[in-house]
Order: C-alpha cells, then structure tokens, then sequence
C-alpha cells in the first residue's frame, strides 16, 4: 500500500489500500507522473508573484516549464491577477497538455488542494487548518473568482488515473469530486505550449521574461528518481554526467532571463538530493545517511543508508557558479518526520 502524499494534508481520512503512485494523470507515451494540484507549495508561489512584480512593473512573461495540465498557471495567476503578466507553460507530455488546454480540471477530497471545495465547512476548514485558516479562505475565494463549476461529464474522465480514481470512490463513501472551467476572461493570460526543459535558452521572447519555473520535474531529465528508490528499491537512474547536464541548463535559464528575473525550483526530495553518477569526483560523493534528508527511524531509509548522493546537488552548484544566480526564497523538502530547508527561489542579480 503506498500513496503518495502526506496523511496530515487530507481534509479527509486518506482511503486505505491504494497502490498508485500518484492519483491524477501518467503519460500514456512515457509514463511520466504528470501529477499537480492547486496552489502547490502556495507561500513560494506568493513570493515568486511579489518578486515579478516588484521588478517588473510593466508586465512580463512568466514561463512554468513543466507546467503538466496547467494548476501551475492557474495557481501563479491566482497570486498575480494583474493581466500584464502572462504565465506561459510548457511541457513534453502532448496528452497533459490536451487535457489542460480543454481548461477543466476536478478537486476533490482527500487531497492537498481539497480546500477549495465549497462542501468543506468554514468550520472544518479551521479545524484542519488552524494556522492557514484565513489565506486558505482567501484562496479558495481567488479560485472561484478564476473558474466556474461544470457538471460532470463522461469526457473529463480521462483528467484523472482510473485506478486511482476508482480506488479513492471505493475506499471513502465520502469522496466528492467537483468539476471547474476556467473563465474565458483568464484565457488570454495563460498558455500551454509543447515545449522541453532542454530548449530554455532558445526561447524566442516575446516580452521581458520576469521568471522561469520548473517544478518538481528535473529529476525526470537526469532519471534522479531517487524517492523511488527508497520506497519501491528500484535501481537508480544514472545520467551520464549530472553536473554537465545541470550546467547547460541553468546557462539556458540564465540567458533567457531577463536581469532581476527568478528562476523557480520546486520542494521535492528528487531535486534536491541527486543520486550520483559514474563522473561524480569522490570529493562530493556521500553516503544517504549523511544527507540533511535522512531519517534513521524510517525503515525504507535505513535500507538505503549508503547510497551514495552527491554532497552538493549539481543543480545547485550550477545556480551558484558565477556568481550570477543568489537564493532568495526557501522551502523545505519534507521527508517523513524531517523538515529540511532548501532554496527554491533564484535571483538573476548580474
Ligand atoms: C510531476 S509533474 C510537476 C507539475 C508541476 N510543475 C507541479 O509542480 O505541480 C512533472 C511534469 O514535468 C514534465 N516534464 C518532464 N520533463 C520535462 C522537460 N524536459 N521539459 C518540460 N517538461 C517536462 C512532465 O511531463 C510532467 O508533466
């Protein structure tokens, strides 16, 4: 039984015997996870809007790779309405794509964006949410301003995995699924392009780029499953060389960029810590248990106690380099019962 989220984020008790790894879409070409929600790691998405702002006051693009079917750019226009700012998205999977580009998406229950339904309570809101009370009201007000609800019908069935679905239905008598359009007016704001990662730099601009997001995604480029392998013991994915891949990257993300512009990462274990590869020079090589990110009371991670991860992640060495990128803005990577701070937010400063 695995699912792939944290018990302590349902609105509901989590449904018991499931065995999917994430609960909306899997790209039927690479099998890719194209899983997103609302308002993911909100607090750097508020941040990452008020620093577009503030240094673009004319407007600017912002570009979300990895935007999979697109909550990311509804989410980011949510904390920066203003219509001179656009939040382009871009990604590989053609069929995340399809279905975000139709523009409407389920919430539901027993997930981390289940706020947002009008069905959970004010009360059971403050409940749940003692601190995020009063924001977790405001955003859900911002989402109903942004979409309107649908009924359901037999062709937005394809936005969720089947057995994931099925298995949630089944498990919680509870479970309510709602479906949202996005309004016309926002249409214009956000767009979703095909396009990889690999490319940043040879973006062809068409206003002031204030900042470049890619989200709990890189770890698909250099095969860095490394949640995966603590929990399913698969093998690790090596990329020939990380630190080359990183570096070119990051030189695309920097020469896209306008000066003053961010670059935004997302919290997941998987871009954080990076597995080795065959040319990781042994000065940076370290075993798993001396991570920041290791829990020796959790079974899965004793098991894999000396994998060997790189000291410094080579994306971040390639922010660093040069002095042309500084971390402003920190999240934490939650594994278990760890909190372990990391940057997210970077800053094109020359
Ligand atoms: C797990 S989803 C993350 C979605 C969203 N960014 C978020 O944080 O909720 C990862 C997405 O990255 C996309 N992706 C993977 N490699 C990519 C690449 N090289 N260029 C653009 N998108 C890519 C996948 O297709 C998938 O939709």
């Amino acid at each position: 039984m695995r699912i792939g989220v944290c018990s302590q984020y349902y609105t509901n008790p989590p449904a018991q015997k499931i065995n999917f790894t994430g609960v909306l879409h899997v790209d039927p070409k690479t099998g890719n996870i194209n899983d997103s929600w609302f308002n993911r790691d909100r607090k750097i998405l508020q941040e990452a809007a008020d620093e577009i702002k503030t240094t673009f006051p004319n407007g600017a693009d912002v570009l979300i790779y990895g935007c999979s079917t697109g909550e990311e750019n509804i989410s980011f226009k949510m904390f920066l309405p203003d219509g001179k700012y656009r939040a382009i998205g871009y990604d590989t999977s053609a069929d995340a794509l399809r279905i975000g580009k139709r523009g409407v998406y389920t919430v539901f229950s027993n997930w981390y964006d289940s706020y947002l339904l009008p069905s959970v309570s004010k009360s059971q809101l403050k409940q749940n949410y003692p601190s995020e009370y009063q924001e977790l009201l405001e955003l859900r007000e911002k989402f109903h301003d942004m979409m309107y609800e649908v009924p359901a019908s037999r062709e937005y069935k394809d936005i969720n995995n089947k057995s994931a679905y099925i298995s949630l239905k089944c498990e919680n008598p509870d479970f309510v699924e709602r479906f949202y359009c996005l309004h016309n007016a926002y249409r214009s704001q956000i767009d979703l392009r095909l396009g990889n990662f690999m490319n940043v730099g040879q973006v062809r601009k068409e206003n002031p780029v204030g900042g470049i997001f890619f989200r709990n995604a890189i770890y698909h480029m250099c095969n860095n499953n490394v949640n995966e392998v603590l929990n399913y013991n698969a093998l690790p994915g090596v990329f020939k060389n990380k630190n080359l891949l990183m570096d070119y990257l990051i030189n695309g993300v920097y020469k896209t960029l306008d000066k003053g512009g961010i670059f935004v990462l997302g919290n997941h274990l998987k871009e954080h810590l990076f597995l080795t590869d065959e040319t990781t020079p042994k000065e940076n090589v370290v075993n798993f248990c001396d991570t920041p990110f290791y829990v020796e009371s959790n079974k899965n991670h004793r098991e894999h106690k000396f994998l060997k991860c790189f000291k410094e992640s080579p994306l971040l060495q390639a922010l660093l380099k040069g002095g042309r990128f500084e971390p402003i803005g920190f999240s934490e990577v939650t594994t278990y019962h760890c909190k372990v701070k990391v940057p997210v937010i970077f800053k094109k400063i020359r």
